[in-house]
């Protein structure tokens, strides 16, 4: 009993210490020579709140490296900020990450390609990513300096768009570059024309055509081989309208216009509140402007809606239930006002 007790003691004692400490890994501190003391060369961040321990490093006696004692001294009690993290610091409480170097403000350890340091960095060359977890402020890399986005008027690439969306609050979803390399733009995939619209899974579809190249904003797809796309003005199309192709349409117009559904037999855009398609339509009732829009308003053109909204007639529904109701009420409110 007494045997299981201690086991059980010694169980949670081991949880406990790695649970609630965690020994660094090993770093190289510039200068630190076999018997140098650690403390003296690595530096410690330092770590702001309440109920925190301070940061040390493991003196070496006969090691070049180094090791931080405690990681956990970066979590511990109520942290309200850290500052002057360092890559040292950084590369011997990693663990598991790839969070080898500190930002560049020295507040976070993150996962760049290199130093956030440019001293440190040296000749190595700046990337985008980098820019983004070094400086989120100058997330964008123009030439070889990282920029703020709002510099940015001109040759724009989806990767200093994909880095400003994701570094403006709130995230944004501008993550590719209009054709014309103006602004960032919310495209479903990049707007490269050489990666767009060679086969079916790179098809372009209208609204990504409209934020691309809103001169071109209607996509029309290949006669030969049938799986190429194109983004089209809407003055090339004639027939064949679909509604997503009216949508884009609509919205490049200028002033835009509400034409923003393809009539029943695709010859035209039209003002309708849904779309002329029973299937895209859904449970949205039909309503005589719908069905006018939709089916045109010659004889028989079934312009009417049913009584119930399901489809379109040839002939005006008599009273509708709804109006009778509508007409109940009105005549429930004249009394209570009498
Ligand atoms: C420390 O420096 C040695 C010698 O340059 C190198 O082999 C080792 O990978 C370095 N360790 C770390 C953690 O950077
Ligand atoms: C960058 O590194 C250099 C050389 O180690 C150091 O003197 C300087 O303080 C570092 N700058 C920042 C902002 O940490
Ligand atoms: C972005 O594009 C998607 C797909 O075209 C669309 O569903 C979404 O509403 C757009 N978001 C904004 C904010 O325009
Ligand atoms: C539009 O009119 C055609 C021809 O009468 C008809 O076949 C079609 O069902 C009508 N559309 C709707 C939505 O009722």
């Amino acid at each position: 009993m007494q045997n299981k007790t201690i086991i059980i003691c010694l169980i949670i004692s081991q949880l406990l210490v790695s649970v609630f400490s965690s020994a660094g890994g090993q770093a190289n501190c510039t200068g630190v020579a076999a018997g140098t003391d650690c403390a003296s060369v690595c530096g410690v961040p330092t770590v702001a709140g309440t109920g925190t321990t301070a940061c040390s490093w493991v003196s070496s006696s006969t090691l070049t490296t180094c090791t931080v004692t405690d990681c956990t001294c970066l979590t511990t009690g109520t942290v309200t900020g850290i500052t002057n993290l360092n890559d040292q610091f950084c590369t011997s409480c990693k663990g598991s990450t790839s969070n080898t170097y500190a930002n560049g403000a020295g507040t976070a350890c993150v996962a760049a390609s290199a130093s956030c340091n440019s001293t440190i960095r040296g000749t190595t060359a700046w990337t985008v990513g980098d820019c983004t977890v070094c400086t989120p402020t100058t997330p964008a890399l123009v030439g070889s300096t990282c920029k703020a986005c709002n510099t940015i008027s001109s040759a724009w690439t989806d990767a200093n768009c994909a880095a400003c969306a994701s570094t403006s609050t709130p995230k944004g979803n501008t993550n590719f570059a209009n054709s014309a390399g103006t602004a960032c733009v919310n495209a479903s995939a990049t707007c490269a024309s050489g990666s767009r619209g060679t086969t079916a899974a790179n098809a372009w579809t209208a609204a990504d055509c409209l934020a691309c190249t809103p001169a071109t904003p209607a996509v029309q797809f290949g006669a030969s081989p049938a799986t190429t796309s194109s983004c089209v003005a809407c003055n090339t199309i004639n027939s064949g309208w679909t509604d997503a192709n009216c949508n884009s349409c609509a919205m490049a117009a200028s002033p835009q216009t509400k034409n923003i559904v393809a009539k029943a037999d695709g010859s035209a855009c039209v003002a309708a509140v849904f779309s002329c398609t029973q299937s895209a339509r859904g449970s949205n009732k039909w309503t005589n402007a719908d069905c006018a829009a939709c089916n045109g308003t010659a004889a028989n053109a079934n312009q009417y809606a049913s009584a119930d909204g399901s489809t379109c007639q040839a002939t005006q529904a008599s009273s509708t239930f709804s109006g009778q109701i509508f007409v109940s009420i009105l005549l429930v409110l004249s009394a209570l006002l009498i």
